[in-house]
């Protein structure tokens, strides 16, 4: 892709004390169902995870009525059925649209400088803003090969891609009251991505936190321990 065309964004759970923002889930929820959910799966996802502490936290009873829109297979019954908390959401319904269940954490956005990726230290991996990106980078322009349009896009690594420019701004209606202009809808459905991804991430930095904390009493431990031991002999 072209790094130039892909933007910093300064999303919520950034940071070692960062967290996933609710209602930006919720939002990148709606966006997923109402829009991607036509093309694209969530096969690694257990729709119950969408009541779990940390994500989009719906009540149990919205999960129970979310989940009913799709349907599973179910190999007891031989047959499909309306789908409950404790499935899964369905695989992608369009044969070459990828699963999205952990899209975020397979991308990356910066590369550079000169390709040692040493920028993502800083930044981070940033496949979020790479989707983000995506989202938002179609030129326009069209070309037919080989039977199939693909759409010219700055942000999709050899600039053109076969998935059609799926949102325009103003796709959904978001129940908090948020802009939904077409940078907004892409980040918050990239948010929402980074949490199928990763939705143990907050309890993983709370975890990390905790382990640093440890490991600091430990060093200062350690050098009143040896100051006390060679203490006589100095
Ligand atoms: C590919 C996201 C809607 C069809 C992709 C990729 C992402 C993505 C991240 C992977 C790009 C890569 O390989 O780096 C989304 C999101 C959507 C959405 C967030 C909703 C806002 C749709 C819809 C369709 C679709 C509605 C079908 C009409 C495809 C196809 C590809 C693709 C066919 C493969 C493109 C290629 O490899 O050239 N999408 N998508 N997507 N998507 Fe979507």
């Amino acid at each position: 892709g072209d790094e130039a065309s892909i933007h910093d964004a300064d999303f919520s759970y950034e940071g070692p004390f960062g967290k996933y923002d609710q209602n930006q889930l919720q939002r990148g929820l709606k966006v997923y169902t109402e829009v991607c959910s036509a093309c694209h799966g969530l096969q690694y996802v257990a729709l119950r995870t969408l009541g779990d502490a940390g994500g989009p936290e719906l009540p149990e009873e919205q999960v129970r009525a979310y989940s009913t829109q799709f349907e599973v297979f179910d190999p007891e019954l031989d047959d499909f059925r309306e789908a409950k908390p404790s499935d899964h959401f369905p695989a992608s319904g369009l044969e070459n649209a990828p699963d999205l269940s952990l899209m975020a954490k397979k991308r990356a956005a910066f590369h550079g400088p000169y390709g040692t990726g040493l920028n993502q230290l800083i930044q981070g991996i940033g496949g979020p803003e790479y989707i983000a990106a995506l989202l938002t980078s179609y030129t326009g322009e069209e070309k037919e090969e080989a039977g199939s349009t693909f759409y010219e896009n700055t942000a999709f690594p050899g600039g053109w891609i076969a998935m059609a420019p799926p949102l325009a701004g103003e796709d959904v209606d978001f129940d908090d009251g948020h802009s939904n202009e077409i940078h907004h809808e892409a980040e918050d459905v990239a948010a929402f991505l980074m949490w199928t991804a990763e939705p143990k991430m907050m309890a993983r930095k709370q975890a990390g936190f905790v382990a640093v904390l440890m490991l600091l009493l430990l060093s200062v431990l350690l050098y009143l321990v040896n100051k006390k031991i060679w203490a006589p002999y100095k």
